[in-house]
């Protein structure tokens, strides 16, 4: 059973992850619909709260709400008393008395989450916390490979770059390995965590080892605004080595399917080529972040979850 907060991966189990898509391809129905609008959140408050950039996640979370009838609001923080000094335990404590049922959270700081979720009656999602996680990610990850391959149990996952900064990859390695994937990580070994393997992933600075006989080719973004100087020695040698092209997919499996969490460096850690071929399910990967956001928003809402 979820509990009162959507933290992370950790601990989540196979049939809570299993319920969450199920409920999700569901939502996504409404998602595709003409008639964009379910009952589901009737009653309730939710409020974004984004110390960090972002289009997919707040928006698909913004839109949830609506489509399910929240009343819902977006607080940024360089327009909030947060830009005057006030903490996020403060600033939680006055959005609980304000009758929030769910507070959305994306921090620069691995754990802020968990810290609000510690001082406040709403359920807490973490929407995205520093180079720890994004549940939500993982999620709709998990939903477009279950969609596309028809399960995820003994998939073959190759997940190409910036390990080390990336909370997408943390999430993936949590939650791929839950339902049962073969997970192998890519990447310059000043990108690797030495720590990754303990999460029952394989690690590799060898990309076609990665790619032999993968059903899922998966790119990360490069974070730029998480990296020291120095960490690969140019931009064309790294999307030369583990950048996604298509003449890389020779050496997965025929029907292998590309993704990608966005927003995308093309001709980084992907080309455009790659980004726009057929095997490519970006897209989709954009409209399930929808559908899982809601069928998320709808299970920790209910009463006795
Ligand atoms: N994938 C993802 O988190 O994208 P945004 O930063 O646009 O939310």
């Amino acid at each position: 059973m979820l509990g009162k907060d959507l933290l992370g991966l950790q601990g989540v189990s196979r049939e809570d992850i299993t319920k969450i898509l199920d409920t999700a391809e569901s939502m996504k129905v409404v998602v595709t619909s003409e008639n964009k609008r379910t009952p589901h959140l009737q009653g309730k408050s939710i409020v974004t709260l984004f110390y960090e950039n972002s289009t997919r996640t707040r928006m698909s979370f913004e839109l949830a709400c609506k489509y399910m009838g929240a009343a819902s609001a977006n607080m940024s923080a360089s327009t909030s008393s947060v830009a005057k000094g006030e903490t996020l335990v403060d600033t939680g404590q006055t959005l609980d008395m304000m009758g929030v049922d769910v507070i959305i959270m994306r921090h620069p700081m691995s754990g802020a989450p968990h810290l609000l979720a510690k001082h406040v009656k709403a359920s807490v999602v973490n929407a995205g916390d520093g180079m720890h996680e994004h549940p939500t990610q993982a999620l709709l990850d998990m939903m477009t490979i279950r969609e596309k391959l028809g399960d995820i149990v003994g998939k073959k996952v190759a997940i190409l770059g910036d390990a080390l900064h990336s909370r997408v990859a943390r999430s993936n390695a949590i939650g791929l390995t839950t339902m049962g994937a073969e997970v192998y990580y890519a990447g310059p070994a000043t990108l690797m965590p030495p720590e990754f393997e303990k999460l029952g992933v394989r690690t590799t600075y060898n990309k076609r080892e990665a790619l032999e006989d993968a059903d899922v080719v998966m790119g990360l973004r490069i974070q730029r605004e998480r990296q020291k100087a120095g960490l690969f020695p140019s931009i064309r040698e790294y999307a030369s080595f583990f950048g996604i092209s298509l003449s890389d997919l020779k050496w997965a499996k025929p029907n292998a399917i590309i993704m990608h969490p966005g927003p995308m460096n093309r001709g980084a850690e992907i080309s455009t080529y790659a980004a726009d071929c057929e095997a490519s399910v970006i897209r989709e990967q954009v409209q399930n972040g929808v559908a899982v956001r809601m069928a998320l928003l709808y299970m920790l809402t209910r009463k006795g979850r």
